[in-house]
């Protein structure tokens, strides 16, 4: 296979895959569940910022545009852009059903080479985008260019430390030598599928590290969900016992709250650097 452009896996995953991003906030699954608590988490966050009627905001990475939408409603002049042509549509079309497009300006754009000018945003919001970016700093230096001082960035990042790394011989050094037997079966499973996109997952304290880097300094952090609950890569459970066991997990984290650094998502909020002019 000869050697291409990452982001052309990555698009074509998500150009594929836009339905289901319109429809998994909907559903019940564990996946369904982390979303939306996701998405909950940082519209909260979101909230208590109190940003003045009319502030601008950038979602990057936006997929079917759930968060655009919501940002939209609340009355934020918003731009939202992702590099995959199905999921700008599929943003559109979001937006419509909500009678909000004409306040959403949408633009396919790369997160590494954002067209929006120098300071020109109070907020921006980038959820899942972490994971499928081979140079996130690059992404996040743009963040922190377009994000006026003073402004927010609210993103996530797949969590390194999660439940499933330390159970899943896909996942952990120590089960390795299992992982001759992973390769094998993912061959037989994709034989005549499309190149994969690779995705990446991070330790809390390398997003702080590049949003520091990028002159952001983190305020808020939180995880949310715990799965997914995988071993050689698939799925163990059913969604309900999935669910289930995401409940049972939530409530021990209550009791022994080291438990929630083992989250599936890692949120964060951090503020750019600098005073506002003017
Ligand atoms: C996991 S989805 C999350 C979508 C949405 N933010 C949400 O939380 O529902 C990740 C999104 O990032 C987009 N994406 C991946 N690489 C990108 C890049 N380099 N620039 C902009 N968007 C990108 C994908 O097309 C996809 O829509």
């Amino acid at each position: 296979m000869t050697e291409t452009n990452p982001q052309v896996a990555v698009d074509e995953h998500f150009d594929r895959r836009s339905d289901y991003w319109r429809d998994v906030y909907g559903g019940d699954s564990a996946e369904s569940l982390a979303y939306r608590e996701r998405m909950e988490t940082a519209l909260a966050w979101v909230d208590q910022l109190n940003l003045p009627a009319g502030a601008s905001a950038l979602d990057v990475g936006c997929g079917a545009g759930l968060m655009t939408v919501e940002l939209a409603a609340r009355g934020m002049r918003v731009s939202a852009c992702d590099s995959s042509p199905e999921m700008v549509r599929q943003a559109q079309q979001t937006a419509e059903a909500r009678g909000l497009a004409a306040t959403v300006q949408f633009v396919r754009a790369d997160a590494g080479e954002l067209p929006f000018r120098s300071a020109s945003t109070g907020l921006v919001v980038a959820l899942g985008l972490i994971p499928w970016l081979p140079e996130p700093q690059r992404a996040v230096n743009e963040m922190a260019r377009v994000v006026e001082p003073g402004g927010w960035l609210i993103l996530t990042a797949d969590n390194a430390l999660r439940l499933n790394v330390l159970t899943d011989p896909s996942e952990n050094q120590l089960l390795a030598p299992l992982r001759p037997v992973y390769r094998a079966l993912e061959r037989w499973r994709r034989h005549g599928a499309h190149a994969t996109a690779r995705y990446y997952r991070h330790r809390p304290s390398q997003v702080r590290q590049m949003l520091r880097a990028a002159g952001f300094q983190p305020k808020l952090e939180a995880t949310v969900g715990f799965g997914p609950f995988t071993f050689m890569g698939r799925h163990l459970l059913s969604d309900k016992r999935s669910v289930a066991l995401t409940r049972r997990l939530e409530a021990l984290a209550e009791r022994h709250p080291r438990l929630r650094r083992h989250g599936w998502h890692f949120l964060v909020s951090a503020q750019r650097v600098g005073e506002r002019s003017g």
